[in-house]
């Protein structure tokens, strides 16, 4: 009998249908096959096969608890038809009935074809039955064993999922919990910033066209524009950490215009001056874009400032905008520095994922990838052919994104 604990383990799990009480049986001797049948009928249904070839097709379409088969049959034997049904994948264990002195190499046939007992004729009926309700039994035992480790496995694997999920939850909850404090921080920083702002704006206003020098009004200007960059971004930081997503100021704008503007931010950083940098954006030439033209500037910022930071004077900095052959905008930010470092490559996009030390916070590629994503764009990190780091934006334009 099946053990309580198996017991409670398939109701548990609901295992049903194991047996199905159906027996095979094998003659080429009809009368042999009908009594056969006539004692076993009563408790179970029972096909008859006059041949190893017959019994083959009967156990294609019907579903088999145990075979019952003649040794000694033209054409294939016993022992060989258990052989090609357990090729076909029946599971029925097998009770062979032999005339024939138990040699050594039957024996290890029957091994071989893994046969649950034989009987040796002439056989007693009680035999045959006590047989038959012991492979019925083991079948099940093996059934019930093979279907308990199905559900396992595929428990396992949801488990690992659930697991897998609960961790990146807890990751970004504890992200958004840094960034929270982050963004006070960043409060606290933006006040000061815009204050001197203010009054820097005023001074630009004053000056403008009143210097003789053009490159001191220059200076002016791109310093305040790297300013506002700044405090645009930690603005960015600061509200989306307050309200859990980003506030949007949509507008209609050429994609040239965000390289333009993302690279007199730049100017002001002296690392991006001393590298050879190489802008392609051909303005009025690329789709519109409807979006948020300050905040795809600080994405841009963001991967320049990554570039100039990661290579060393004279190395190369591409910024490039296109259309892609789909219609969208692409935007490309490459360089030729020393690529990616393999202790963050699978955390890039994360929330404080840094190799700079002090010199970054980690928060520069999270808060790109939220803008793009934003724009129902897409921000990626590519291998560079002959090394180097590449990054992505794709971004639909104005008629496809609304
Ligand atoms: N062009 C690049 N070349 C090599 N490594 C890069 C490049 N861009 C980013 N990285 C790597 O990715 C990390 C994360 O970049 P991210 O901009 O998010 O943060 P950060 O630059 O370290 O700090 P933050 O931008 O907040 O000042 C960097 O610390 C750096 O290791
Ligand atoms: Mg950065």
């Amino acid at each position: 009998m099946v053990g309580a604990t198996l017991n409670n383990l398939l109701r548990e799990y609901a295992v049903q249908g194991l047996l199905t009480g159906t027996i095979l049986i094998v003659d080429d001797e009809l009368p042999n096959l009908a009594v056969l049948a006539s004692f076993l009928d009563g408790d179970y249904t029972v096909h008859e096969a006059g041949s190893g070839a017959e019994a083959l097709e009967i156990a294609k379409t019907t579903p088999i608890d145990v075979v019952v088969c003649d040794q000694r049959m033209p054409g294939m034997t016993g022992v060989e038809l258990l052989h090609n049904l357990r090729a076909s994948g029946v599971d029925a264990p097998g009770i062979i009935l032999t005339g024939y002195t138990d040699t050594p190499a039957l024996i290890a046939a029957i091994n071989d074809a893994q046969v649950f007992r034989f009987l040796r004729k002439p056989w007693q009926p009680e035999d045959v039955l006590t047989a038959v309700a012991a492979a019925s039994n083991a079948v099940m035992y093996q059934r019930a064993a093979a279907r308990l480790l199905n559900l396992l496995s595929d428990r396992t694997t949801e488990l690992q999922r659930v697991v897998t999920e609960l961790r990146s939850a807890q990751q970004s909850l504890l992200q958004l919990d840094r960034l929270v404090t982050t963004g006070r921080l960043a409060a606290g920083i933006t006040h000061d910033l815009r204050n001197a702002m203010s009054s820097l704006v005023m001074v630009e206003y004053e000056v403008t066209g009143k210097l003789s020098d053009p490159e001191l009004s220059e200076t002016i200007s791109v310093g305040l524009a790297g300013l506002r960059n700044l405090l645009e971004s930690l603005e960015t930081m600061n509200q989306y950490a307050k309200q859990k997503q980003l506030a949007m100021t949509m507008e209609y704008f050429d994609p040239a215009r965000v390289v333009r503007d993302a690279l007199t931010v730049m100017r002001m950083d002296l690392n991006f001056r001393a590298r050879t940098v190489r802008a392609d954006a051909p303005p009025e030439t690329l789709p519109l874009v409807l979006g948020d033209r300050q905040k795809l500037v600080q994405v841009l910022v963001n991967l320049l400032r990554n570039a100039a930071q990661a290579t060393r004077v004279d190395d190369h900095i591409w910024v490039k905008a296109e259309a892609t052959a789909d219609g969208q905008v692409r935007f490309s930010v490459e360089d030729d520095g020393p690529g990616i470092a393999a202790e963050v490559r699978d955390r890039l996009f994360e929330a404080f994922a840094s190799t700079k030390n002090e010199q970054g916070v980690g928060m520069g590629l999270y808060m790109s990838r939220l803008i793009v994503e934003n724009h129902k764009g897409e921000l990626r990190c590519l291998e560079r052919a002959g090394g180097g780091a590449r990054f992505e934006i794709t971004i639909p334009p104005a008629e496809l994104g609304t």
